[in-house]
């Protein structure tokens, strides 16, 4: 039976990782998979990470289960990390939280969720958006359609497109946002944005599905959950999911959450024990490792001091290495601007370039960026952004 399966191409991201590895070039960059690199290039443990974990270890004396919905405290800590610690949401008890492998589980138990509750929603996804969204979201089985959200030409958000566009939406329709920092274009909205956008989802009573995977490295903790909070203050239901891979460093211990603002605290009961069902129908329980840890930080005041550092320091690298970017690329080609590279957010900016042109660094000049051009602006370094600049500037004169 299963030899009849055909073979399937790799992974866009994922695949560009290995193709990396086994590249023996000195001068080679990694622009491809969204991790944070330091400027040595590496990935280091978060300082705050390892000692929360030697805490962990010691104080551990058991493997057992934990619980259906994860860590408790883990899913606590979580809540008021996005949410903020007086969040109207979690008072009126409207909140219910299940810890997940990742933000990719978390994503993938949200639309479970949503195709149990209303198997015919539609999910709409912003064009573009993280490739890994829709295997994700329709594996479900629920269907996708596509809303405008970028605009190329000025490398910003098109909101009066997007907004008209959500203003048709069907009534329960669910829209996926980016909280912060979107994946691949680095284009994020505004306060203001946001605030424009919440009377469409009232009047339209539409689902929002937020997506946050980069908090505290666009704007800061609690800039980058602006849009979720508001939402969730004022909207009747909401659905966040959230990883742990980039702000903590924790990436293969796939450490994530989903939260569910529900009407009533009741209606949060029913909507918890129906996600701790599909759960249990997928991978049961979630890895504790990794949400321990979180758990210690988030606990720890000490602790929390030492990672909101170190995350606002990988913060001001990214926006720092923007700034350069962009004084290198005007330098090396003027003849186009860059500028809107130092206006976006997180560690993904969409390039502009041909698709050939970004083989042709790959092939030319040992530089890796996904085929859309997408590019992991931490994945630069100060000694070699003007290699990466000059690179760009001969596929561009062709
Ligand atoms: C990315 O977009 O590169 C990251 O979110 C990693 C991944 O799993 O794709």
């Amino acid at each position: 039976m299963l030899e009849r399966l055909e073979r399937l191409p790799v992974d866009p991201i994922l695949g560009l990782m290995a193709a990396f590895r086994a590249d023996a070039d000195a001068r080679k960059v990694d622009l491809g998979v969204g991790v944070y690199r330091d400027d040595r290039g590496e990935t280091p443990v978060v300082q705050a990470v390892r000692q929360a974990e030697q805490a962990v270890l010691s104080r551990q004396t058991t493997k057992s289960y934990v619980a259906p919905a994860g860590n408790p405290g883990f899913n606590q800590s979580m809540e008021r990390l996005v949410l903020g610690d007086d969040h109207p949401a979690l008072s009126s008890g409207r909140v219910r939280t299940i810890q997940a492998p990742g933000g990719c589980g978390a994503l993938r138990l949200g639309a479970e969720l949503v195709r149990i509750a209303s198997p015919q929603s539609v999910v709409h996804v912003s064009t573009p958006t993280w490739a890994n969204h829709v295997p994700l979201l329709s594996g479900s089985g629920l269907e996708l359609a596509r809303y405008p959200y970028f605009d190329p030409a000025s490398g910003a958000v098109n909101f009066d497109a997007m907004r008209s566009a959500l203003d048709k939406l069907p009534a329960r329709a669910v829209v996926l946002l980016h909280a912060s920092c979107h994946n691949p274009t680095g284009a994020d909205l505004s306060e203001a944005q946001w605030r424009e956008l919440l009377p469409v989802f009232k009047q339209r009573e539409l689902l929002p599905f937020i997506d946050m995977a980069y908090q505290g490295l666009g704007a800061g903790v609690a800039a980058d959950a602006f849009g979720i909070r508001l939402f969730s203050a004022e909207l009747p239901e909401v659905l966040i999911a959230v990883s742990c891979s980039k702000n903590f460093g924790l990436y293969r211990e796939r450490t994530g959450s989903l939260h569910v603002v529900s009407e009533s605290s009741i209606a949060g009961d029913a909507d918890l024990s129906q996600l701790v069902r599909i759960a249990r129908s997928i991978y049961s329980m979630p890895p504790d490792h990794g949400a321990a840890i979180v758990q210690e930080i988030l606990t720890n005041e000490g602790l929390r001091r030492s990672w909101t550092d170190e995350l606002s320091g990988m913060r001001v690298r990214i926006q720092g290495l923007r700034n350069e970017l962009v004084k290198a690329l005007a330098a090396a080609f003027p003849q186009r601007s860059f500028g809107f590279i130092a206006a976006q957010r997180g560690m993904f900016s969409y390039l502009g370039i041909e698709t050939s042109q970004v083989r042709a660094l790959r092939e030319k000049h040992h530089v890796y960026m996904t085929d859309d051009a997408r590019i992991n602006v931490a994945g630069l370094r100060s000694d070699n952004i003007a290699y990466f600049a000059d690179a760009v500037a001969q596929v561009l004169r062709g």
